[in-house]
């Protein structure tokens, strides 16, 4: 079955595509640019051969642990934990019996603490990933496991240690280099959201058998032809990256502020994750931008779905399927009449039913909608999904205006938590931090 972009209820007509269809042989002239100077990794892969032979080294090594702890935050986590939920489910099930990945993203004590107290050091790989290697909620967390591993393990510590950094600076390259940690790079160029299927998602995808190869090839499918050198107006106009990018850009226009990214692939949902940071840290620039929703069909039916439908009316949707999820066991036929609609049909086909009446519903509730439709779940079309979100978006970004591959804003929330913590410098974060704190406070208990 074909993977397929269906665009009956896009709305199409009612946004101006036409303006954005017109800039198609610009944006080819700015694709051919990009990748010939080597600036878009993400579409030209250059890393591919020699991280598949770094990986191809490490599979011996990954072989002697039970489990991975992941030590990243952002685009170094959120694409391995789209992967692991996707094609590791069994982690997540009753009598999970093979090995474990543990992905620590965040500033939680209990959480760092358990992996201490429960995970068995010997058989434990902790992987360390930072593409600028400084990133303190996660250098942070490798201080204190480094100690860790350090007690239990002593002078073997760091043959149970994994980095994957800049191949040249940062403080991670430094550990490595010190102490002779093994270590992976994060290519030039490639940003921590675009950067899945590098070894920053890669080594966890290897630790847990996926297949890497078709993960690479099927992103490749989407990739190559936005690659090539010789790619035309023309035909960038025709791929769907572009056609996505367009009505993404042709809707913010229009007041379309918000994206919901509705998957209708369960196991897929933690891709939603991984879109809502691609889309968000690339696009929302300048005042400009709209604000993704991550929602997982069907669950979120019955939480979110009321303000989709009925809310502010400033909402597109993607809307993520596959028809040929498995159908599962049958429904008995002996259910009272008030169930007898289900009466001996496959448990799959509810959720296609209702994946059905919520796209149909959202269309008639004047929410733009493209179904993105997956020929089969496997690792091969989530490396296309990648592909092509993350070439939309970097598209999208260009139409728009914006640069797509920088984070500028984020910036200020960590100058003042360091200025907090009373990092050298930052007099100007400081004296701001000190006026906001002094402030007359409105606080109240409840
Ligand atoms: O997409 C991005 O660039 C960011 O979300 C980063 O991935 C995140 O900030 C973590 O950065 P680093 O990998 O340098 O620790």
């Amino acid at each position: 079955m074909s993977d397929i972009l269906d665009w009956t209820n896009a709305d199409l007509d009612t946004l101006d595509m036409a303006a954005y269809a017109a800039r198609a042989e610009t944006m080819a002239a700015r694709l051919r640019e990009e990748t010939g100077a080597g600036r878009l990794p993400f579409l030209t892969m250059p890393y591919e051969a020699a991280l598949k032979k770094q990986l191809a080294d490490l599979e011996g090594y990954l072989d002697r642990f039970e489990h991975m702890l992941l030590l990243g935050i952002g685009g170094s986590a959120l694409g391995a934990r789209a992967l692991q939920k996707a094609f590791h489910p069994s982690q997540d099930r009753p009598g999970h019996r093979g090995k474990s990945l543990w992905i620590a993203d965040n500033v939680d004590a209990y959480a760092l603490t358990a992996y201490m107290d429960s995970l068995p050091p010997e058989k434990t790989v902790v992987v360390t990933v930072s593409k600028s290697g400084g990133t303190i909620e996660t250098v942070g967390q490798y201080f204190i496991i480094k100690e860790w591993m350090k007690e239990r393990l002593g002078d073997a510590w760091a043959d149970n240690m994994l980095l994957v950094t800049d191949a040249e600076k940062g403080f991670l390259r430094g550990e490595a280099d010190a102490y002779g940690i093994k270590a992976l790079p994060v290519p030039d160029n490639l940003g921590g959201r675009y950067s899945v299927l590098s070894a920053v998602g890669l080594i966890p995808a290897l630790f847990l058998s996926m297949d890497i190869d078709a993960l690479l090839a099927g992103a490749r499918e989407v990739a190559d032809v936005l690659a090539d050198p010789a790619l035309s107006g023309e035909t960038l106009a025709g791929t769907q990256a572009f056609r996505l990018a367009a009505w993404g850009a042709a809707l913010m226009d229009k007041g379309f502020t918000e994206m919901i990214f509705f998957a209708y692939i369960p196991l897929w949902a933690s891709f939603g994750d991984w879109f809502a940071q691609l889309w968000a840290e690339s696009l929302g620039k300048e005042g400009k931008g709209s604000q993704p929703v991550p929602a997982v069909g069907v669950t979120d039916q019955h939480s979110v779905n009321q303000m989709f439908m009925d809310g502010v009316r400033n909402k597109a949707c993607l809307f993520l399927t596959c028809p040929s999820l498995p159908d599962g066991p049958d429904f008995p036929e002996d259910l009272p009449d008030q169930f007898a609609y289900v009466r001996g049909k496959p448990f799959g086909e509810l959720i296609r039913a209702e994946g059905l009446g919520t796209r149909m519903a959202l269309s008639r509730s004047g929410v733009p909608l493209v179904e993105i439709r997956m020929g089969a779940d496997g690792p091969r079309q989530a490396g296309k999904l990648i592909g092509l979100l993350g070439a939309a978006t970097i598209l999208t970004g260009w139409l728009m205006g914006i640069n797509p591959l920088d984070q500028p804003a984020v910036e200020l929330g960590k100058r003042l938590a360091k200025a907090r913590m009373d990092a050298d410098g930052l007099a100007e974060e400081k004296a701001h931090l000190a006026a906001f704190l002094n402030a007359n406070r409105d606080e109240r208990e409840f």
